[in-house]
C-alpha cells in the first residue's frame, strides 16, 4: 500500500509514520495549544480534528486552536459540540462556534490575521505543542509543500513541538511549485521583505523543518469544502458599477493608471461581487495582492483582464474548482500562495500601493466601520485581514449593502456599534446607493457626503434629522449622545431599526424599500 504514497511521501525514513487519524490525534493532549492549516476552508486539514473531537467526547480534552483563518468540513462545528474549544484564534466563521463565543463558552481572540504568528515567535502569547499540516507532498528532506493554502502552516511547523502532516491525495500534485515560504528573521536581524511586485517569489516552496519533528502522516482523500458565497445580484452589481465609475475617473484625472494598482478583496459574497463588476471593466493587465483568492480571480484571469494574482490561499465554488483544477497549469505561472504573515504584511501592502476593498457590517455617518460586531455585542466571523489591508493601503475602500435584513436595519447608523476601522482608515465608501469619496474631508463634511450618496430613503431623512440636531450641540464631530445607538436599540426591541410611521409619505417609501424584502410588514416600524 505504501508504494502508492511514494510521489506524497518522498523520504522512504517518514513512511512508517504513516498512521490512522484516531492514532495520530493521541499526540494531542488535554490544555495543548494546536496549530492547525486552513484559510478560507482551503487547505485544512480534514480527519485528524475530527478524530480529535470524537476522543473529546469520551474524555477530557479541551485545546486552545490556532488556524490560519477559517476552516471547512465543520471541523470547528464538530469541536465545539464536542466541548474541545477552550480557546480559538485569529477567526472563524462557522454558526456553531460563533453561537458559542457569543454565549461566553469559547474564549475568541479576534486578530488581524498578519499577527499572530508574529506574537507566537517572540512569545508573546502561549507556544504552539502540535501542529497539524494538510499537504500535498513531504519532500527528502521532510520539507512540507502545503495544498491550496499556506495561511499560518510554516511557521506553526517551524514553532511546534511535533508536527502531525495530512496527506491528501485529493489535492493536486501539480500545486507543488506554487507556494513561496517566506519566514522573517528575528529582531534586531530584522531586513525589509524584498517584495518589489505582487509576483516576486522570495522564499521557498515547501516548508522547511526538521525530519524528525514528523511524528504522524495521516492520509486523506477529500476535497476542500466550498465557498458560501451567492452569486452577484442587482445591488452588488450596482456597487460594482460605482467602483468602476470611481476608478475610470481617477484613471481621468491621471492618479492611477488603466492597469490600476494591486487589488485586495475581501472574504464573502460582496466582495466577490464586486470584483466581478472588473470583469467587463476598461481596466486592463491588472494585479492582485490579497489574501483569499475567489472565484472572481479566476473569472478575471479567464476574460483577459488580470495579469497575476498573489494570495494566500484559493477558496472556490464546487463549479470553479472543477473547472480551475482540472486545468491547473492555464493558471498556475500567474499564482503564487504566501504565508498569510507575508500577503497581509503592512510593509509590503504600502509598499506595493494596494487598493483593498472590503466589506463592512455597518457603517457611520463619519466613516468609521464596524466589520464583526451585531449590534455592537455579537461576533459575526471576525476581523480577518481586513484591518491590515485597510490602515496600509493605498486606497481603503468598505463595500456594504445600504441596508440589512429586508430593509429592518440601516447599514449606514448615527454611530457603530463597535469600531474595527477607523474614520482614518476608510478612503471610499460604497452601497448600491451611491460612492462617497471621503479623501480630505473633514467629519463634518463626510456626514453629508456618506448621507447623501450612500443611503436611501427612509433611512437618509432621519440621518439628515440626527446631523441637523447633533449639528446644532456643536463638536468637531457631533452626535447627539443619548440617541446614537437609538436606532440599534429599537432594533433590538422591535425588530426594525424604523421608528413607527407617522407620514404617509414615508410609509409610502418605506414600503417601496422593502417591496419584495420584508418577511413582516406589519411588524416594521412597530
Ligand atoms: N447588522 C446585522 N446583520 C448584518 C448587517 C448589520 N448591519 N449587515 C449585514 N448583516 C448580515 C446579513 O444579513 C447576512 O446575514 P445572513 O447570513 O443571516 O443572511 C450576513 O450579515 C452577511 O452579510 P452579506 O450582506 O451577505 O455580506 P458578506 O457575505 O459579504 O459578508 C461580512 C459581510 C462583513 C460579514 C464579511 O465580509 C466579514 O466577515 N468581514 C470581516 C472580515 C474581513 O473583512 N475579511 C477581509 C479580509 S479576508
Amino acid at each position: 500500500m505504501l508504494e502508492n504514497y511514494q510521489d506524497r511521501i518522498r523520504s522512504p525514513q517518514l513512511r512508517s509514520k504513516v498512521t490512522t487519524a484516531a492514532e495520530a490525534a493521541t499526540w494531542v493532549h488535554d490544555g495543548m495549544t494546536v496549530g492547525m492549516s486552513g484559510f478560507t476552508r482551503a487547505g485544512d486539514v480534514k480527519i485528524v480534528p475530527l478524530a480529535l473531537a470524537e476522543r473529546a467526547r469520551h474524555e477530557q480534552l479541551k485545546i486552545t486552536l490556532m488556524t490560519g483563518a477559517s476552516l471547512g468540513h465543520d471541523v470547528d462545528k464538530a469541536l465545539t459540540e464536542a466541548g474541545a474549544l477552550a480557546r480559538r484564534m485569529p477567526f472563524q466563521s462557522d454558526p456553531v462556534l460563533r453561537a458559542a463565543i457569543n454565549r461566553g463558552e469559547v474564549m475568541y481572540i479576534d486578530q488581524h490575521l498578519s499577527e499572530l504568528v508574529e506574537m507566537l515567535r517572540t512569545r508573546q502569547i502561549a507556544p504552539i505543542d502540535v501542529a497539524i499540516i494538510e499537504a500535498i507532498a513531504i519532500t527528502e528532506t521532510g520539507a512540507i509543500i502545503p495544498s491550496t493554502s499556506v495561511g499560518n502552516s510554516a511557521s506553526f511547523a517551524i514553532l511546534a513541538d511535533k508536527v502531525i502532516v495530512e496527506i491528501n491525495l485529493n489535492q493536486s500534485l501539480e500545486l507543488e511549485g506554487l507556494h513561496d515560504v517566506f519566514i522573517p528573521k528575528l529582531r534586531p536581524q530584522r531586513e525589509p521583505i524584498p517584495l518589489m511586485t505582487p509576483h516576486d517569489r522570495v522564499g521557498t516552496t515547501a516548508i522547511e523543518i526538521p525530519l524528525e519533528k514528523i511524528v504522524a502522516i495521516v492520509i486523506t482523500n477529500e476535497q476542500d469544502s466550498a465557498s458560501t458565497i451567492l452569486p452577484a445580484d442587482a445591488e452588488t452589481a450596482a456597487i460594482a458599477g460605482h467602483l468602476v465609475d470611481f476608478f475610470q475617473q481617477e484613471v481621468a484625472q491621471g492618479r492611477l493608471t488603466n492597469s490600476l494598482l494591486p487589488l485586495q478583496a475581501g472574504i464573502g459574497t460582496i466582495a466577490n461581487a464586486v470584483m466581478m463588476g472588473f470583469v467587463d471593466s476598461p481596466f486592463e493587465h491588472m494585479t492582485m495582492y490579497s489574501e483569499v483568492l475567489q472565484d472572481s480571480t479566476f473569472d478575471l484571469f479567464d476574460a483577459g483582464k488580470l495579469d497575476f494574482a498573489s494570495g494566500s490561499s484559493i477558496t472556490l465554488s464546487s463549479k470553479k474548482s472543477k473547472q480551475v483544477f482540472s486545468d491547473f497549469s492555464r493558471y498556475k505561472d500567474r499564482l503564487v500562495l504566501r504565508p498569510q504573515e507575508v500577503s497581509n504584511h503592512p510593509e509590503v501592502i504600502r509598499r506595493l500601493g494596494i487598493i483593498a476593498i472590503n466589506t463592512a457590517l455597518e457603517a457611520d455617518i463619519y466613516g468609521n466601520v464596524n466589520s464583526t460586531h451585531v449590534l455592537g455585542t455579537h461576533m459575526m466571523n471576525g476581523i480577518g485581514g481586513s484591518g491590515d489591508f485597510a490602515r496600509n493601503a493605498y486606497l481603503s475602500v468598505f463595500a456594504t449593502k445600504s441596508v440589512a435584513k429586508g430593509g429592518k436595519i440601516s447599514s449606514i447608523v448615527p454611530m457603530v456599534t463597535h469600531v474595527d476601522h477607523t474614520e482614518h482608515d476608510v478612503d471610499i465608501l460604497v452601497t448600491e446607493v451611491g460612492l462617497a469619496d471621503l479623501r480630505g474631508l473633514a467629519p463634518r463634511e463626510r456626514a453629508q457626503v456618506i448621507i447623501n450618496q450612500c443611503v436611501a430613503e427612509p433611512y437618509r431623512s432621519l440621518l439628515n434629522e440626527y446631523v441637523t440636531e447633533a449639528n446644532q450641540r456643536g463638536g468637531h464631530t457631533p452626535h447627539i449622545l443619548e440617541k446614537a445607538f437609538a436606532w440599534h436599540s429599537r432594533y433590538r426591541d422591535t425588530g426594525s431599526m424604523l421608528p413607527a410611521i407617522k407620514n404617509p409619505d414615508a410609509e409610502i417609501q418605506l414600503t417601496r424599500l422593502l417591496s419584495g424584502q420584508a418577511e413582516s410588514p406589519e411588524t416594521l416600524g412597530a
